[in-house]
């Protein structure tokens, strides 16, 4: 199949990547992954503690992503290395900052589920291969020229103004509890401040803003494929943390949106 680079094997994987972010966009209606303390627990299968499964799962991200990119004849080039050190940064921080950070709950063991690990390194696989490959190989528009292109520094931009929004929202998630939280702490609270303002999941918000900006400043459809499967995962599952709130709390500011200031 040839329709995006003339590559075969990238094009058709590209395809099966969309066909997948549609199919995780519906089966996310009949229930979201099943981790974390909210949801983690339903459902029967292997279990794991939600530090190792975080970093099971997104650890491929760092070793599949260097090997397709060191593949590629454009490796060394000074645009490729930039994009590469953006992805290690990202991965860095999903893989082993923010697992490690995270302060469990005392009865969060057996709230991982395997299945949500496995999910998660096809799809991993799928991104790294799709940005690796045309990085450093298939792309044709990473020259010097390109560090002064608008959409690269636009997309730098939005980037980084989800990146960082991603990690601070986390950090004030995770400050809501103790680091040895006793068995008899409230095991959730109300989030405030910055984006908590307008949304409950502004976590998530920032990063599929994150991986808005990843595709712009590449602009390439293989990031387009980790923001459309970001999003399929990701808003549902905003929804259902936002309607369990309103659930639990019945102080839970009314104006708060779900994960759209003002929208959704
Ligand atoms: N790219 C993707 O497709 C993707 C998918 C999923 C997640 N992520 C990212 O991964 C990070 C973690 O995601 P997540 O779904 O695990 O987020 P989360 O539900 O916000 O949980 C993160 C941590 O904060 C704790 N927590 C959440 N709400 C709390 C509250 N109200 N009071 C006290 N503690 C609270 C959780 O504890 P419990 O475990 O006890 O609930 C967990 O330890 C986020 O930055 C997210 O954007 C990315």
């Amino acid at each position: 199949m040839r329709w995006y680079t003339g590559h075969t094997l990238y094009d058709t994987l590209l395809l099966i990547g969309f066909i997948m972010a549609a199919l995780v966009f519906i089966f996310n209606k009949y229930g979201t992954a099943q981790y974390g303390g909210r949801f983690g627990k339903t459902g029967k299968g292997l279990k794991l503690g939600s530090k190792a499964g975080w970093v099971l799962m997104e650890i491929p991200a760092l070793i599949f992503f260097p090997i397709f990119f060191f593949m590629g004849k454009n490796a060394m080039n000074p645009v490729p290395l930039f994009f590469l050190g953006i992805w290690m940064m990202h991965y860095t921080n999903r893989a082993l900052v923010t697992p490690l950070l995270m302060r469990p709950s005392s009865n969060a063991s057996g709230s991982f589920a395997l299945n949500v690990v496995v999910l998660g390194w096809i799809t991993l696989a799928l991104h790294s291969y799709l940005n690796a490959r045309y990085i450093s190989e298939l792309g044709t528009h990473y020259t010097l020229e390109w560090f002064s292109d608008p959409r690269f520094f636009i997309g730098l931009a939005i980037y980084l103004f989800g990146f960082v929004g991603n990690i601070y929202s986390d950090t004030i998630l995770r400050n809501l509890r103790s680091k040895n939280p006793s068995p008899d702490e409230p095991r959730y609270k109300i989030p405030y401040g910055f984006l908590f303002k307008w949304v409950t999941c502004p976590q998530y918000l920032c990063e599929m803003i994150s991986f808005l900006g990843l595709a712009i400043m590449t602009w390439n459809l293989g990031a387009t494929y980790v923001l459309a499967i970001t999003m399929a995962n990701l808003i549902p599952r905003a929804l259902i943390t936002h309607r369990w709130f309103q659930k639990n709390f019945d102080e839970y500011p009314k104006e708060r949106k779900a994960v759209i200031p003002g929208i959704l």
